[in-house]
């Protein structure tokens, strides 16, 4: 099996994260924060390391601000959820995934407003078109950092730049960015990051974050048990606690931190030269071929590791199924949850075929799956 389907989740993992996992289970898979006994104290010190590794990639100063959640949706919802209200102004992107655009499609019901922002048709969003729409009630920009369907990378700094200019808070969705491409909250100005620790991060299904900037002020949106302030029928407002309630996942937790301890020690930049190089072979090869449509800038600076096409105007579903069928790869096909990104690039009919490559790629993968649709676009 040939994976390229690394921009939906991360395969296979690195041995040590399936290690660690198993460990935690087996050995201490006590719950975390709720009895004082030597098992649950150990579970509980292993999901504290993860919350540094995270501050330490991202530049993050407290660790209690680092929020466990199940994936980058649950982070997003309740970033988006607990700093809008009736009344407030939201500036988004067309290369949003349904994960903010729904969220924020859900609060205008509740006389929440929004701006989408066009990008270009190579996915580009142009700072200036975000900062041209602020208005007096604008609170929050949520931006991508990068696209799931064209790979666009977005300028967050600059956008970062704009929002502390003008007071807004400033989310990033950093689905498709965190384990590869450098994320400082700080010199970013990032208020909220968002982020799937099932990904680039390398630890499994079921792990995500939201980074909380010190002082800034969410709405709770679950109540429950927390381990802590165990006397009161009010739910703290301390964080993580606050966010926090019920039982951890805490294996899960434990996995991302492997992953994430991989990540430093393997050099986040080889990495991504690795998965930058497999990107634009394939792109220089796929490029050959009559018949393909690539989508996105198409240049290493300004492209992460997913890359979109088309053949002819074959259903991507098709494609997407001859691949896995008939050459045992496996790639995404459709609309990736992004049909205003799809709108953007015109595919929305057509939807598109993406590949998306990781760390355990190799060339020799990337010169098959183009011998593959090389024989794909003779025949459709
Ligand atoms: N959001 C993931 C993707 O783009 C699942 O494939």
């Amino acid at each position: 099996m040939v994976y390229f389907d690394n921009a939906a989740t991360s395969y296979p993992k690195p041995e040590v994260v399936y290690d660690s996992i198993m460990t935690a289970m087996r050995e201490y898979g006590a719950n975390p924060g709720r009895s004082g006994h030597k098992m649950a104290l150990k579970a509980g010190r292993g999901i504290f390391e993860t919350r540094e590794l995270i501050c330490k990639l991202f530049n993050i100063n407290n660790p209690m601000n680092v929020i466990f959640t199940f994936n980058a949706t649950e982070a997003l919802n309740i970033g988006i959820k607990g700093v809008l209200r009736e009344g407030d102004h939201v500036i988004t992107t067309s290369m949003e995934h349904n994960s903010v655009l729904r969220p924020i499609k859900y609060l205008e019901r509740f006389g929440v407003e929004s701006t989408i922002v066009k990008a270009d048709s190579k996915g580009r969003i142009n700072p200036k078109d975000i900062e041209k729409s602020i208005k007096n009630n604008t609170k929050l920009i949520v931006c991508t950092h990068i696209s799931n369907l064209t790979g666009t990378i977005m300028p967050i700094e600059e956008i970062g730049s704009i929002s502390k200019e003008n007071g807004i808070i400033f989310m990033v969705d950093a689905s498709q960015s965190a384990g590869v491409y450098d994320i400082d909250v700080e010199k970013m100005n990032i208020d909220l990051l968002a982020f799937p620790g099932h990904k680039g991060l390398l630890g499994p299904q079921g792990t995500g974050a939201l980074c909380i900037k010190d002082g800034l002020e969410l709405q709770s949106y679950m109540q429950g048990g927390t381990g802590s302030s165990s006397h009161s029928l009010d739910h703290p407002e301390i964080l993580p606690d606050k966010f926090e309630s019920g039982t951890t996942n805490g294996p899960g937790i434990i996995g991302l931190g492997a992953g994430i301890k991989y990540i430093l020690d393997k050099g986040m930049h080889n990495i991504r030269e690795h998965e930058e190089s497999l990107a634009m072979h394939f792109i220089e090869e796929a490029k050959k071929i009559d018949g393909v449509t690539l989508y996105g800038p198409l240049d290493v600076k300004q492209q992460a590791a997913v890359v979109a096409l088309n053949i002819k105007d074959a259903d991507s579903s098709e494609v997407s199924y001859i691949l896995d069928q008939e050459y045992d790869i496996a790639v995404r096909p459709g609309l990736h949850c992004a049909p205003l990104a799809h709108e953007t690039i015109n595919t929305l009919e057509q939807g598109a075929v993406r590949f998306s490559f990781g760390l355990f790629n190799t060339h020799e993968e990337v010169d098959y799956c183009i011998k593959a649709l090389k024989d794909i676009a003779r025949e459709v």
